[in-house]
């Protein structure tokens, strides 16, 4: 049952946003990146922005479900994927994964400098300073001394203001591609467009003939079928599968995208409605509570203020919802694992390149439908009934290169089943599509101690200047 909401938030809205404007007064566009500046002026939302930190559980998903190794064989998520955390850890976090390798010099790869897009406002900062053609120029190591604070003020507001703002170029560009512009957009639709600066799907794209500028891919639409489609038309692959050697897509976390074709989305209810709801301090004042987290975890100003229910009702539903998604899920992660597999023996057993064509097609679509459907963590809660319909087609596109692949394997003489090997542990999975796990660890070990350092002193040289 639904509360009628909208009088009382209105009349609540009406009252922020004359805090809104009394603030903009001092706004600027310049970014001041460090959010430690905020700490007096804007104490309660400082404090629960701090509290983020609170959420530092970092699950590994690859342990959890040793498929998703076979899955993205030959790609850096194969060798280490964490579920998200709170967001007082995205810097250190891309700085510890195993993705980002141990480069030790502006040459080394493997990663590109947009790899820093989405953790800090350090990224606003250098853009204006360099421009995005500068800041998108180079390797991952080129930003390390510069993207060094994590996800804060800046990335959301104007300069020493609590006015909104997308704080980044290319995603201007996105919402204005899709008919929303910022500047023309409602209170409410600011409150998700900050948010999908970075929970969206992004690629890089290649300008000028260098690769690496992000951009989202919603020149057709945000449906999983529309951006497929965008895709393909350009022949763009995120990496080739090292089994199946499939040209792969890589969904990343397209939170709006499924979040804005749910209920809530349909209903204008934003992800800030959810995530940072209006909470009141001991004193009796009201403000956003900025720790940025499970919504469950403060049921009385989120869920309930629109819903009757109770929250194990409430909770409840939402882990029948999870746990059916979870079912198909694993069904379509069944179906893939075979057929990369299952296409890894057809090119062993002599196919050619025109034979294996339209089995690669099904394969990409299903593990990019798959990857959309729950990639963004949060679908779970967001959209269960569109990562339903996605998942199923899913697991029949994987079903029918299965059965293009049962008349290949015929016709080639190979036994079937193919047998699929051990790959019931997160490192046989990894010894499997022939990652030198002691290697990566070792590396990352020395660059964490060599390397780290001394960006951080480098930044903090830059920032006495201030
Ligand atoms: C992820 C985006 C995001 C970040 C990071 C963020 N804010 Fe906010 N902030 C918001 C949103 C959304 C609102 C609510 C705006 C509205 O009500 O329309 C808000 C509101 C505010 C307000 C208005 C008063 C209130 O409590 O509603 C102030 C002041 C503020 N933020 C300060 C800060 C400071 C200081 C930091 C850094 C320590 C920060 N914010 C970090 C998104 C963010
Ligand atoms: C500048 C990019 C950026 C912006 C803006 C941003 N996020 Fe995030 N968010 C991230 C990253 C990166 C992580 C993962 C951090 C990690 O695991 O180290 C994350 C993690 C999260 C999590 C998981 C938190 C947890 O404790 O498990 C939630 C929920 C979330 N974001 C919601 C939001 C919402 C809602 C907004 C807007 C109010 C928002 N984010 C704005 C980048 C961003
Ligand atoms: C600002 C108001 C608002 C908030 C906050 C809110 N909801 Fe809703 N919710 C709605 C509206 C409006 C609908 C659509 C009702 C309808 O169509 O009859 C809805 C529908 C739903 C539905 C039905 C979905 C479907 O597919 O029919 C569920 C489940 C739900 N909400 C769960 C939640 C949970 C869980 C939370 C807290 C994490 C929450 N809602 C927070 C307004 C809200
Ligand atoms: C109706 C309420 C509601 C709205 C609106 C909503 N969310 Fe969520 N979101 C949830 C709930 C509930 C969860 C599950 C929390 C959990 O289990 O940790 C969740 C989970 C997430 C997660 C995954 C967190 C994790 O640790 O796995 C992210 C990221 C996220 N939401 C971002 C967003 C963004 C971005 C938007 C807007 C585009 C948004 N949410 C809109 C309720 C909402």
């Amino acid at each position: 049952m639904v509360k009628n909401f909208s009088r009382k938030s209105i009349a609540a809205s009406m009252l922020m946003a004359a805090t809104v404007m009394a603030a903009s007064a001092f706004a600027s566009d310049k970014t001041e990146p460090r959010s430690q500046v905020y700490k007096d002026k804007f104490k309660p939302q400082y404090a629960s922005w701090h509290d983020t930190a609170e959420s530092k559980d970092n699950t590994d998903l690859l342990a959890a479900d040793p498929n998703l190794v076979v899955l993205w064989a030959g790609y850096g998520f194969a060798k280490d994927y964490n579920a998200p955390r709170g967001h007082m850890y995205a810097v250190s976090d891309v700085r510890g994964t195993l993705r980002t390798g141990a480069p030790r010099s502006n040459q080394d790869g493997p990663m590109p400098m947009a790899c820093w897009s989405c953790k800090s406002p350090d990224v606003p900062r250098v853009i204006e300073e360099q421009g995005e053609d500068g800041y998108f120029t180079g390797k991952w190591y080129k930003g390390g001394s510069e993207i060094t604070n994590t996800i804060g003020c800046s990335d959301c507001h104007e300069q020493g203001s609590s006015k909104l703002r997308l704080s980044r170029p290319f995603a201007e560009r996105a919402f204005e591609t899709i008919g929303q512009p910022f500047d023309k957009a409602t209170r409410n639709q600011k409150q998700s467009m900050v948010c999908s600066q970075c929970h969206v799907e992004y690629y890089f794209e290649k300008v000028d003939g260098r690769k690496g500028f992000v951009k989202f891919p919603w020149d057709n639409g945000t449906s999983v079928e529309a951006m497929e489609s965008y895709y393909d038309n350009l022949n763009f692959a995120d990496w080739t599968h090292k089994i199946s050697k499939t040209p792969m897509l890589k969904a990343q976390h397209p939170g709006y995208e499924t979040w804005s074709s749910g209920v809530h989305g349909a209903n204008n209810v934003s992800c800030v409605d959810c995530h940072m709801p209006k909470v009141t301090n001991d004193k009796g004042r009201k403000y956003t509570d900025h720790k940025v987290g499970n919504p469950f975890d403060r049921f009385e100003e989120t869920c309930a203020r629109c819903h009757t229910q109770s929250k194990e009702f409430m909770v409840g539903q939402y882990e029948k919802g999870k746990a059916k998604v979870k079912e198909l899920k694993a069904a379509a992660e069944t179906q893939l694992v075979h057929a990369h597999f299952e296409a890894g023996a057809a090119w062993q057993a002599g196919a050619t390149e025109a034979e294996m064509k339209p089995i690669l097609m099904d394969i990409r679509h299903a593990q990019w439908r798959w990857d959309y459907s729950i990639a963004s963590h949060g679908v779970y809660a967001h959209n269960p009934t569109e990562a339903l319909r996605i998942l199923g087609t899913a697991v029949d596109k994987a079903a029918s290169a299965r059965i293009k692949l049962a008349q290949l394997l015929a016709a080639k003489g190979v036994a079937q089943p193919v047998a699929i090997p051990d790959i019931s542990t997160k490192a046989k999975a990894q010894a499997v599509v022939g990652l030198d796990m002691d290697k990566l660890n070792a590396d990352k070990e020395a660059f964490k101690k060599e390397v780290l350092p001394v960006w951080d002193a480098e930044a903090k040289k830059r920032e006495a200047t201030y």
